[in-house]
């Protein structure tokens, strides 16, 4: 089922779900966990922009003329919010691969669950094209409020967030941060444990990724 809420919405999608539920087995080992979040990257990546504006555009193919859809704006850019973006980030480009991409090194303190900074690229022409940051997991949503603050600081006027699993409490928060950003996460799951992560999640996203479990 997909379920749509002010700015929050999971697609309907069984070749998503199915590889969100092969990264979420814990036997996956990491280059299959990596290779299988590039391909989500890019469905969710396709999905986060599916309305982007377009117009048509006179065009010849091998055998005739036809009027044939174009994007009316440039694409926007990609930000991963390091590690676990970076798995996504992969896929995306597949779908975008002229698309500038920023970087945002954030971690979080296991205690505190506060991100820190820790590496701050982002491309310059962030106010003409917009931005989609990609991160596997909201869990309290620190990292993505912090990622987004970041972004529009540095110009970004239309803002979309792609993730892998969300858990409410981090939907909720960045809904009430970002209440302009449009949230697109594959899977909407239970909750949140006393240790700051998803249930029943897929784990730590980066560790898996980058094999550092
Ligand atoms: C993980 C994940 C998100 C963040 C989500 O990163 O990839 O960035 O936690 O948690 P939050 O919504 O509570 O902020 P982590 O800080 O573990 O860094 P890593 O990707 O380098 O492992
Ligand atoms: N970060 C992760 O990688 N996994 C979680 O479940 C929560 C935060």
């Amino acid at each position: 089922m997909s379920q749509t809420r002010a700015n929050f919405h999971t697609p309907r999608h069984a070749l998503l779900r199915a590889k969100i539920t092969r990264i979420r087995r814990q036997e996956t080992d990491s280059a299959t966990f990596r290779r299988v979040l590039a391909e989500i990257g890019a469905i969710l990546a396709s999905e986060a922009l599916r309305d982007l504006p377009e117009t048509t555009a006179a065009i010849e193919t091998p055998v005739s003329r036809m009027e044939a859809p174009v994007l009316t704006q440039m694409e926007p850019c990609l930000v991963a919010i390091l590690r676990a973006g970076l798995g996504l980030l992969e896929g995306a480009r597949m779908v975008l691969p002229d698309a500038p991409v920023g970087h945002l090194g954030l971690v979080r303190d296991e205690q505190t669950l506060t991100p820190s900074e820790y590496v701050v690229r982002l491309p310059k022409d962030l106010a003409r094209r917009g931005a989609l940051v990609l991160d596997p997991m909201l869990a309290t949503g620190g990292s993505a409020i912090q990622a987004i603050h970041r972004v529009k600081q540095a110009g970004a006027k239309v803002v979309r967030f792609a993730c892998v699993v969300a858990a409410p409490e981090g939907v909720a928060a960045l809904q009430a941060a970002h209440p302009d950003v449009a949230i697109l996460a594959g899977a909407l799951d239970e909750r949140l444990n006393e240790h700051g992560y998803i249930v029943p999640g897929l784990g730590d996203a980066g560790d898996r990724c980058f094999g550092t479990e």
